[in-house]
């Protein structure tokens, strides 16, 4: 009776570690796809894994994530072709400040770290 008793509660711990590890799928993860940015200078292609690589962090782009446990909302949702209340337009998102892409890319390079291409050719690439 006594073994018994304890095979269960063995069973039962093996079946609740099983239910923890398939509820916490672990923290999100950045796409391993390249993301094309489709605009009439020619499409630009971000990769995550060569700025992950280069040890930036999360936040450094997606600004506005705050809560962890849902993905990071796109760019595009809040910086639209014209800026609205407040939010720069997508120019100057990828081009502009520190933070934008062309920006930050100079400034790196300014700093003699290794960087991002900062010529338009670097990035928009037409067809
Ligand atoms: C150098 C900037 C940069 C860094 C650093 C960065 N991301 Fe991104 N991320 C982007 C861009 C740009 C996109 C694609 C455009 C978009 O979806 O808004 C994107 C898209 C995503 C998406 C898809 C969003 C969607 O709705 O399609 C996820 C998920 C994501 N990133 C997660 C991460 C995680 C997790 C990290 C950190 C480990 C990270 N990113 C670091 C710039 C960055
Ligand atoms: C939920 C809305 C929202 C999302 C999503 C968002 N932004 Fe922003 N962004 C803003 C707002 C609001 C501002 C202006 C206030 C500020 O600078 O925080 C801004 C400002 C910026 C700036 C200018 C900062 C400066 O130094 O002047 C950059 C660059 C930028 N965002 C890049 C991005 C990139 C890249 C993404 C996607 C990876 C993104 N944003 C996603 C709302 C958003
Ligand atoms: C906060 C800094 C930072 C931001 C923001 C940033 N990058 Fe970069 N980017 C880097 C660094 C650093 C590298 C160089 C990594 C290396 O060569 O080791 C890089 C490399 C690149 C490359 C070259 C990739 C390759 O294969 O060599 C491209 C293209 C690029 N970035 C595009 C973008 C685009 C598009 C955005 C905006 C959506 C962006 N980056 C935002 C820092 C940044
Ligand atoms: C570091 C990468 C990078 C560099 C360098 C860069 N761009 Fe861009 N550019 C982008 C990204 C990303 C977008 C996409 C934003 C979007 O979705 O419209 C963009 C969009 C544009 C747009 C379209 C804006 C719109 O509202 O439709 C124009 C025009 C443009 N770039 C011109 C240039 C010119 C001219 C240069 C050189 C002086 C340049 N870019 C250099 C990344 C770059």
């Amino acid at each position: 009776m006594r073994k018994l008793f304890i095979s269960v509660l063995a069973v039962l711990f093996v079946l609740s570690m099983v239910a923890v590890t398939t509820v916490y799928a672990g923290p999100i993860q950045a796409p391993t796809k390249p993301f094309v940015f489709q605009n009439r200078h020619g499409a630009v292609t971000f990769e995550h894994s060569v700025h992950l690589k280069a040890g930036l962090k999360c936040q450094q782009c997606h600004h506005m994530w705050k809560d962890t446990s849902k993905p990071p909302r796109s760019c595009k949702v809040c910086h639209k072709e014209k800026s609205t209340g407040g939010v720069p337009k997508l120019y100057y998102m990828a081009h502009r400040s520190n933070h934008s892409c062309k920006g930050c890319h100079k400034a790196m390079k300014k700093a003699g770290k290794k960087a991002g291409p900062t010529r338009c050719s670097g990035c928009h690439k037409k067809n």
